[in-house]
């Protein structure tokens, strides 16, 4: 066991929660992907999230809350923002919100925006980290930026090594996607990156106006072209494998005498292909892997997130 990964019991969450005070850094695990925390409050803790995830300072991060009740004290919520979190909270949907005009938020963790994104994760965890703590927490994926999330406590350290004083292990996270983030400002509600959380989801309780955010401004870097990549080059949709290439694979109906075969579902299930992907993509970089294709994925529920990610992926 790494120095710095412990285990999820009382004694180390207080520890965390000891250093959040301390404007330290700590790893957690989400039911998303693992997070990179600091004191919400504090622009030398948020500072410090910018430096080692090499994370440019205009894109913001999100603030973790433990309950709705609290995400008020920093977010200005309308009768839509409010039906989501009271469905979907804790859980894997992040609400882009804006500001009241007095917030404790440090305006580097926000990168002096208007507007914030906040969310209640689920795992047991991270909220016992929250309520404990009782302050916002600003995290976002703990992972070098730019490159696959960390879903295991491992992929943390294998990224950050001793830069983080203390690695919470909460086990490979369940979802193994990063939220859904839903600007829900106004009556035009945007996704701006697919989740676990799917566009149905959403429509269900908003029955209104509800597209996915297609515009060329950037709002949230999550949405830059090329992002979530690992170091091997990714080819998409492929029906067939080249000869160098290792196949991950959704269901059965692909080939498998290919020697580099991975399927991640036989049962061709999505959310176990999700569960897997970012730890497999993970383990063919640490096998020096150059190249990878991905079969087809079908284009619905969660399917259009792992679309939108390894298509991100795909891009050099
Ligand atoms: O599942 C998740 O959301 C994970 C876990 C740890 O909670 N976090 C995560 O954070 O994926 P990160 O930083 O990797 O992605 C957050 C995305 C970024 O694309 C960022 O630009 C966007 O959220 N974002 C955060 N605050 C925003 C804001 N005020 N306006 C627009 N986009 C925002
Ligand atoms: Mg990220």
């Amino acid at each position: 066991m790494k120095k710095t990964i412990y285990k999820p019991n009382s004694e180390n969450i207080q520890k965390a929660v000891q250093i959040l005070e301390k404007n330290g850094l700590i790893g957690f695990p989400t039911e998303t992907v693992y997070g990179l925390g600091a004191s919400a409050i504090s622009d030398t803790a948020v500072t410090k999230i910018y430096s080692i995830k090499k994370r440019p300072f205009h894109n913001p991060l999100i603030i973790h809350v433990s309950s709705l009740e609290q995400a008020k004290n920093y977010g200005i919520f309308n009768n839509n923002s409010e039906k989501l979190a009271e469905k979907y909270w804790p859980g894997p949907l992040t609400l882009l919100l804006n500001m009241p005009i007095e917030s404790k938020i440090s305006a580097i963790a926000i990168s002096n925006l208007q507007s914030v994104a906040l969310r209640v994760p689920s795992h047991p965890v991270a909220l016992d980290i929250l309520k404990e703590y009782k302050k916002p927490i600003a995290a976002p994926s703990a992972n070098l930026s730019g490159t696959v999330s960390a879903t295991m406590a491992s992929h943390v350290f294998n990224d950050f090594g001793d830069d983080i004083e203390m690695i919470i292990d909460g086990d490979q996270c369940t979802h193994g996607i990063e939220s859904t983030i839903v600007d829900v400002r106004s009556d035009n509600v945007q996704i701006l990156r697919e989740g676990a959380i799917t566009k149905d989801q959403i429509f269900k309780i908003i029955k209104s106006n509800l597209d996915i955010y297609a515009g060329s401004r950037i709002l949230a870097p999550g949405q830059l072209e090329k992002h979530y990549s690992p170091k091997a080059k990714v080819r998409i949709n492929a029906k067939k494998p080249n000869a160098d290439e290792y196949f991950i694979t959704l269901g059965r109906e692909h080939e498998e005498t290919h020697t580099n075969t991975i399927n991640l579902s036989k049962a061709g299930d999505l959310h176990e292909f999700a569960y897997k992907l970012y730890a497999c993509l993970r383990d063919l970089d640490s096998k020096n892997v150059k190249k990878v294709a991905i079969s087809p994925i079908p284009d619905q529920g969660i399917g259009t997130a792992i679309n939108d990610r390894i298509k991100r992926a795909s891009k050099r």
